[in-house]
């Protein structure tokens, strides 16, 4: 690689599922904030539901998501009863009026769920929220502890899409991030999630992993697009261990570099297209007729917590430790710490501890940065035209581009952001610089590639 697309791919940049990024949440945003804006949800509003649950089994070393293992039930019982709880109580407020029309459990493991706790969590839900005949229904899995019992209660819960976590099929890779798993166990749990009906299967997919080549990364693609899913994520190691202390078992000696990391990125992308699948955003591939590639084809595609999506809802209320919530006024997060996350809850409050109000300039920030993040492309005066907020804001951007566009990264003519196909890699960079945030917050992300 060369030593300026170098430079860029170890810049630091958020991953801008949200703008304000979650950085930019302070503790001035608590549970009388969120109550308001709970009250504010309009009744004829859709709802996006994400329910987090934050164990698992054992730790992956690589892991960058909010979990611990689970080495007692009754650690599991305790979460779950705050989680009903709180779900009765955010159920009381205005919000109960609006459709649900997407439901997301993630993790950690939601299947670490015994099946019977997993359909009362979705019972004590459907009791509380009215939900859109076409709502979709999705858990992320981790396949090694998939058994029939909880694959018929996803089925009997109207469960339609699954995410299972794959990573890197070969045994050598996966002794170095602490994750052994057998192709054949994927095999068979894609089989018996077909076999009852939940059709819709999306597998993640890793590069930039202790001990991973360019070899190891298009195996792994390959094994994937044998097992035939809609949608496949490519996630970019993201590592942090100043953050993330299981990490720190990585052995850091056998990360592959920047250079090493695009050309894996590169391999996936091409053993992915080259089997029919259409590369979405910077990180997902879906059959070409999977509603998400026709969605980037007509411009609708979505970018929230979940990635990209097709997810339109006006509001998202999370539930659970660390869940992140998103209203027309801003964000909320609640307690990442279970502790805290079940005190606050049984003590009758809402757990929130930071969020950020969005002004008028976040929201138009905002949409320029999805779009680009979604489309490579932004026509910023267009955008700026809908939004009810004058000002010369994005002319800064603008500005900020100039070294990238002599870099090759975008072309902009009369305020037309294209992102060329040498930059499309570093688009996170190219956002930043619509970031009114971005200097501030530098050292608290990973690197863009
Ligand atoms: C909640 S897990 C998926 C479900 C299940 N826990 C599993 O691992 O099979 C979400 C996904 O995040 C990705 N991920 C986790 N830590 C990451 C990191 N540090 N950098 C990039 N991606 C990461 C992995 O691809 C993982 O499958
Ligand atoms: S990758 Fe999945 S299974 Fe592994 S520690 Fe993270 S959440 Fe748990």
């Amino acid at each position: 690689m060369d030593a300026t697309l170098s430079r860029y791919a170890q810049e630091t940049a958020p991953r801008y599922t949200s703008y304000p990024p979650a950085t930019q949440f302070h503790d001035g945003i608590g549970e009388t904030q969120y109550r308001r804006w709970l009250e504010d949800v309009p009744r004829n509003g859709t709802l996006s539901l994400y329910i987090h649950i934050p164990f698992c089994k054992q730790l992956c070393w690589y892991c960058g998501c909010h979990t611990t293992v689970a080495n007692k039930d009754e650690r599991i019982g305790h979460y779950v009863e705050a989680l009903l709880t709180e779900i009765r109580r955010v159920g009381e407020t205005a919000a109960r009026h609006a459709r649900v029309t997407h439901m997301h459990f993630g993790g950690g493991t939601p299947n670490i769920l015994s099946p019977d706790v997993f359909r009362t969590i979705v019972a004590e839900i459907q009791r509380n929220f009215r939900f859109d005949a076409n709502a979709e229904k999705a858990v992320e899995l981790d396949p090694r502890y998939l058994s029939d019992a909880h694959i018929a209660a996803f089925a009997d819960c109207g469960v339609t899409r699954a995410s299972l976590g794959v990573q890197d099929v070969s045994p050598d890779v996966q002794a170095l991030i602490n994750r052994h798993q057998p192709l054949e166990i994927v095999q068979s749990a894609v089989e018996r999630l077909r076999e009852a009906g939940i059709g819709a299967i999306n597998l993640d997919l890793m590069y930039g992993l202790p001990g991973q080549t360019v070899k190891h990364v298009r195996r792994s693609a390959e094994a994937a697009v044998a097992l035939r899913p809609d949608r496949l994520t490519v996630f970019g190691y993201a590592h942090v261990p100043w953050f993330k202390k299981n990490q720190r078992a990585i052995d850091e000696t056998r990360l592959p570099d920047a250079g090493e990391r695009m050309a894996q990125a590169a391999a996936a992308a091409e053993s992915l297209q080259g089997a029919g699948y259409t590369a979405i955003g910077i990180d997902h591939f879906a059959r070409a007729d999977d509603p998400l590639a026709r969605a980037k084809r007509s411009g609708r595609l979505r970018r929230n917590f979940q990635g990209y999506t097709l997810d339109s809802a006006t509001t998202l209320i999370g539930f659970g430790a660390s869940s992140i919530g998103c209203f027309a006024g801003g964000y909320v997060q609640n307690d990442p710490h279970l502790g805290r996350y079940n005190s606050a809850v049984q003590n009758g409050r809402l757990p929130i501890v930071r969020g950020v109000a969005t002004s008028a300039e976040d929201k138009l920030r905002s949409a320029v940065i999805e779009r680009l993040m979604c489309d490579f492309a932004v026509d910023v005066l267009a955008v700026q035209k809908n939004f009810d907020f004058d000002g010369q804001v994005l002319a800064d951007g603008l500005l900020r581009l100039k070294p990238l566009q002599t870099d090759g990264l975008v072309e902009v003519r009369d305020g037309i952001v294209n992102v060329t196909a040498q930059g499309q890699p570093f688009v996170r960079n190219i956002a930043a610089c619509f970031d009114a945030y971005s200097q501030a917050c530098e050292t608290r992300h990973s690197s863009v590639v």
